[in-house]
């Protein structure tokens, strides 16, 4: 049974500057709710509600974010805002949330390292990053511990990329054809390869079902690339043994560490909001053009 999930949120968010520079990142909100709202909300979704976030200092609104606000319940039941004080409480009893403090920023391995006081060695666990966003309701995770439950394999989401450039910033995967449709089995992985060395054109996201045993290997696992402990050189150790399962995602990812993916996943989530879609789209129809001529213009002035 996998019963965490375990969510780093310990990183500076530096691609996120100026916003980040006293908001962490993974409080930016995408529509009226914080990054983060949507991975814990993806964990309990699919069936995993006890949630380990890996965090750092500065990082405590995170926390104050599924926590109770005593204050404001009673400042909304005041004034009879009980839809607000329904939802503030839902967030509170969403999950049942832990945290531990990466005292440095070694790197992603160390990090998920950082769950072993949390998890035991012989339980399988989720790890879920904060800049993958999977549209809400997504079951993708269910697939994910499913195929860990039936396999006892490491599972590890993929994703086909096209460009080199852009593979280059991935963990990349040599694998074979699975047994299962949409399944690969991954016999090793480079992580962030040069343009033109990858093994395949399948880069790992950020969703992984791991085995407990994970964490005595990252305890063993000296720095790697950029000088910090890697997950996927953890991984790559485990692949020696046998084979990891990759799950090749067949819906909609946004990178919401990046400006562009933070943009899209925006108007993809607010698009799918019944109170906000339909008005959303209309707006986007009508103005489209005359967005695009501005663009085109400033582009020319720029
Ligand atoms: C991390 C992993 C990388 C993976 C990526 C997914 O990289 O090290 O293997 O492909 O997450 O988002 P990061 O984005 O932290 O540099």
């Amino acid at each position: 049974m996998v019963r965490t999930a375990v969510v780093p949120v310990a990183g500076l968010g530096t691609r996120f500057l100026p916003a980040t520079k006293v908001v962490p990142k993974e409080m930016l909100p995408i529509v009226d709710r914080p990054a983060i709202q949507y991975i814990v909300e993806e964990a309990v979704h699919n069936g995993i509600g006890d949630v380990l976030l890996i965090t750092a200092s500065g990082k405590s609104a995170i926390e104050d974010h599924f926590d109770r606000r005593v204050d404001l319940e009673v400042a909304l039941a005041d004034k009879g805002r009980d839809a607000d004080l329904a939802e503030v409480r839902r967030l509170s009893e969403l999950a049942t949330i832990h945290s531990v403090r990466q005292p440095e920023p070694l790197g992603l391995g160390h990090a998920v390292r950082m769950a072993a006081g949390h998890v035991a060695e012989d339980e399988g666990f989720a790890v879920l990053l904060g800049d993958d966003l999977l549209e809400p309701g997504s079951t993708f995770l269910s697939r994910m511990v499913a195929a860990h439950e039936r396999t006892g394999a490491a599972v590890v989401a993929l994703m086909r990329v096209d460009d080199p450039e852009r593979l280059a910033q991935y963990g990349v995967v040599d694998a074979v054809p699975g047994e299962r449709e949409g399944e690969v089995l991954v016999r090793d992985l480079v992580e962030k390869p040069a343009p033109g060395t990858a093994p395949s054109d399948l880069a790992v996201i950020g969703r992984y079902v791991l085995p407990g045993r994970i964490l005595g290997v990252l305890r063993d696992t000296l720095p790697g690339r950029g000088g910090e402990i890697q997950l996927t050189d953890a991984l790559r150790t485990l692949a020696a043994e046998r084979p990891i399962v990759g799950l090749v995602l067949d819906e909609p990812r946004h990178d919401a560490g990046d400006r562009l993916g933070f943009l899209t996943a925006t108007l993809a989530f607010a698009a799918q909001r019944p109170d906000l879609g339909p008005d959303l789209i209309a707006w986007l129809r009508e103005h489209l053009d005359e967005l695009a001529q501005r663009a085109d213009s400033t582009g020319r002035t720029a």
